[in-house]
């Protein structure tokens, strides 16, 4: 593993292995005996866009691994307009020791990892967010115990989170179903990678437009906002279109009796997702922020660690 740019790049058995990474590292933690493994070492940290989770989880997390990380605001770096993205890779990878960065592009990420000298770790493009479906096949794994065979239904925008599940899914063996309006379904390209990755695991696909249908004996429900960041001049229309993919008790009522609902956050509450579900029996949003911090401590161990 080089770089951590996407959940289509990772082999079955690496995907495995930093799983059970995710899952020692966090038992670690639980018994306040983090190991110093990336002593010394640094992440600098590029935002085109706000964050909570991704800025703080990572920030923590390299705390917790000896290590220390730099926060550089959208404003900073200002990635292709103050200077082109190769410059700023070249440059900022002879200072760091790892590059974290959430942009608009993909093709910007794609070109960090070609001119940096250092690993380059995707904290999400507008194609996709491969932090976040490591993060949440882990609190699967933790919640059910297993994951090949389990039911992941996902109900809403095919986004960038969409993406990284599809991918994680289907490398993992889990079955997974997508609701989505029609013309805002996953892009063609990125589901027949994901049936390519099927025929591999036997992971069961389904694509519908009918949130029910999706939802039908699922293990796990998975909602996202209905505007993603960058697409705000949408939002109007977005918002006429989406609600019948709401997910509120009635819909998660059509689900396994023990099912769990996921969503990566922030959450627009009222929109994709009522207060009664987020905040009921079947949620787990908030272990699923917490874990962002363990996984991808996983990550950070494997790309910037000694072993
Ligand atoms: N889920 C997630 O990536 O959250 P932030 O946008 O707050 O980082
Ligand atoms: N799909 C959302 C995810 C935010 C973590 C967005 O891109 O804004």
């Amino acid at each position: 593993m080089e770089h951590f740019l996407s959940l289509a790049d990772l082999a079955p058995e690496e995907l495995r292995a930093l799983l059970d990474l995710a899952l020692d590292l966090k038992r670690e933690w639980q018994s306040s005996g983090n190991r110093p493994l990336l002593q010394g070492k640094t992440l600098g940290m590029v935002f085109q866009k706000p964050s909570l989770r991704t800025r703080v989880s990572f920030e923590m997390g390299m705390i917790h691994l000896g290590g220390q990380a730099l926060y550089l605001s959208p404003n900073e770096i200002q990635l292709g307009k103050r200077e082109s993205v190769a410059d700023v890779a070249r440059v900022l990878s002879r200072y760091v020791d790892g590059i974290m960065a959430r942009v608009f592009a993909h093709d910007h990420l794609l070109e960090l990892a070609r001119y940096s000298r250092v690993p380059v770790i995707n904290g999400l493009s507008d194609y996709n967010h491969p932090c976040q479906g490591f993060t949440d096949f882990f609190t699967i794994l933790e919640k059910k115990g297993r994951l090949k065979g389990l039911k992941l239904a996902y109900v809403g925008d095919g986004n960038n989170v969409a993406t990284s599940l599809l991918f994680g899914a289907t490398k993992l063996g889990v079955d997974f179903a997508i609701a989505t309006p029609e013309g805002y379904g996953l892009p063609e390209e990125v589901w027949s990678l994901g049936e390519q990755f099927a025929a591999q695991s036997g992971s069961r696909l389904l694509r519908t437009t009918d949130p029910v249908e999706a939802v039908t004996d699922a293990d796990v429900i998975y909602t996202d906002v209905w505007t993603s960041m960058g697409q705000e001049a949408e939002m109007e229309k977005r918002l006429r279109v989406f609600p019948p993919y709401q997910v509120n008790t009635r819909l998660v009522a059509q689900a396994k009796p023990d099912v769990i609902v996921m969503h990566c956050l922030p959450a627009h509450r009222g929109q994709e997702i009522t207060d009664e579900v987020a905040d009921g029996p079947h949620s787990v949003l908030f272990d699923q922020a917490e874990n962002r911090m363990h996984a991808q401590k996983a990550i950070l161990v494997r790309l910037l660690g000694e072993a």
